[in-house]
């Protein structure tokens, strides 16, 4: 057990606060970075384990941290301490966890700082913004000997994991393909025009190692997904958590050859991610394709969003909403299907997540999502929109992690960050 810190049990307002507040025992002091949507969600569940005392939020947008500080105060009785800056946090609280749920760009230095200062981190997919902040990021965990979960709750999910059972038993026979896509629509919009940023945010520390763009409400909160500045659009934001399925199937590691184009067919919003892209991944034993298009999502392919595993015995589809069902071959067998179960709110499986990581820290083993888990299938997201940039097939040699003698591919592995920030070298 790691530096577990008691709090005591006799917080005389606990009583009132009903009963997260009201069990104080050895607590995990805990910290937010990135107060926004999702990880509110991580951290009421955070909460609700009755294991963490939340001893203080991080984020740049005081409009985010307030109410975040008004509701942790309310469900638990505690008011923990606001911080702007992650570095002033990391300086004056000593923490057991961390909890990682900024934009992509700054996931790698706030997660390693954390690491370095000997917390144990959450944090959220995908773990990076190019794939050697990744490399850096498990090298960290490795040295300091910090377990390291990824949020790609997937893995715990109920229905994937007995879909990975189904597939790993055979039952759908060998698989030679599998195609993973988000096909759903969104609104087109126009073009939103640049402002001020809104008082309470520090626009600059927000773009913190990334380019530093004007302020546009298309991208904070939330929209950065599509601004390839700050994260890799739908393969990153969502091709990650279905690489990581398809990881988790199969043995190998990493594909040896990936090819992707996209475009914006559609879109005339300042986005600047594609909204219809393919990428093809060659693996030794099976070839993985990614779809996505942000229109015509009027399931006329029955599911929006998922993979489908073709074997010679059938095809199992694995679902997010939809759980897994398997269509067999042979005429007369039957359908198999399986409902997922998901908590609310947002449909996910993070309480079951955060108990394996509480259960790593704690039994010192390694995490079911643990950093280098999540750095591979957010290097297979990489890699797609790496050779989407390029514009041209590339190859992979995972092992050393370079695009064998492809100096302009090599070149992008990493990025440039905005001074004073520092790429990380661990
Ligand atoms: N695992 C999942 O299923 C899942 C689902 C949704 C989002 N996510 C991930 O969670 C992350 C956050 O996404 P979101 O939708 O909640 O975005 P969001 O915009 O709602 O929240 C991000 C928050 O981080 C803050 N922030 C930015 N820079 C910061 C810094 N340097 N220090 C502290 N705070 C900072 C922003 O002000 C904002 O409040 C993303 O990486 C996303 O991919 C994962």
């Amino acid at each position: 057990m790691n530096r577990r810190t008691f709090l005591g049990t006799s917080l005389a307002a606990g009583a009132s606060f009903g009963i997260l507040g009201a069990q104080k025992r050895d607590r995990y002091r805990t910290a937010l970075f990135g107060a926004g949507w999702w990880g509110m969600n991580i951290l009421r569940e955070a909460i609700q384990t009755r294991r963490c005392t939340v001893v203080a939020l991080c984020d740049v947008d005081e409009n985010h941290l307030k109410p975040a500080l008004e509701e942790v105060e309310k469900l638990t009785g505690d008011r923990p301490r606001a911080y702007k800056d992650f570095r002033e946090l990391l300086a004056k609280e000593p923490l057991d966890i961390a909890i990682v749920a900024t934009p992509d760009h700054w996931h790698a230095l706030i997660t390693i700082a954390a690491i370095e200062k000997g917390a144990h981190v959450y944090v959220e997919k995908p773990i990076s913004h190019t794939i050697l902040e990744g490399r850096a990021m498990v090298n960290a965990a490795r040295a300091n000997k910090r377990v390291v979960q990824v949020g790609t709750h997937r893995r715990v999910s109920p229905h994937c994991i007995s879909a990975m059972k189904f597939l790993k038993e055979g039952r759908a026979g060998k698989i030679g393909m599998v195609r993973a896509f988000v096909h759903t629509a969104r609104p087109l919009r126009d073009p939103e025009p640049d402002s001020d940023p809104p008082p309470g945010l520090d626009w600059d520390l927000w773009c913190g190692p990334a380019p530093k763009r004007p302020f546009n409400k298309a991208i904070h909160p939330r929209g950065f997904r599509n601004f390839l500045e700050y994260a890799n659009g739908t393969l990153g934001d969502w091709g990650i958590h279905w690489f990581d399925q398809i990881l988790w199937w199969t043995e190998e590691r990493w594909p040896k050859r990936v090819y992707s184009r996209g475009a914006r067919h559609i879109f005339r919003d300042n986005t600047n991610a594609p909204d219809t892209q393919i990428a093809v991944y060659e693996f030794e034993t099976f070839t993985a394709v990614w779809e996505h298009r942000w229109y015509a999502g009027n399931n006329a392919e029955n599911t929006a969003i998922g993979c489908y595993f073709y074997g010679t015995e059938g095809t199992l589809h694995l679902g997010w909403l939809d759980g897994w069902t398997f269509y067999p071959l042979k005429k007369g067998e039957p359908v198999i299907h399986e409902e997922p179960k998901l908590h609310t709110k947002d449909a996910h499986n993070i309480p079951e997540l955060f108990e394996d990581f509480l259960n790593a820290i704690e039994t010192g083993r390694q995490p079911v999502c643990d950093i280098e888990i999540g750095h591979r299938a957010t290097t297979v997201a990489l890699l797609g929109m790496l050779s989407y940039r390029l514009g041209r097939s590339i190859e992979w040699d995972g092992l050393r992690e370079r695009v064998p003698g492809d100096a302009e591919a090599n070149k992008l592995l990493r990025r440039a960050y905005r001074p004073p920030w520092k790429y990380p070298e661990v």
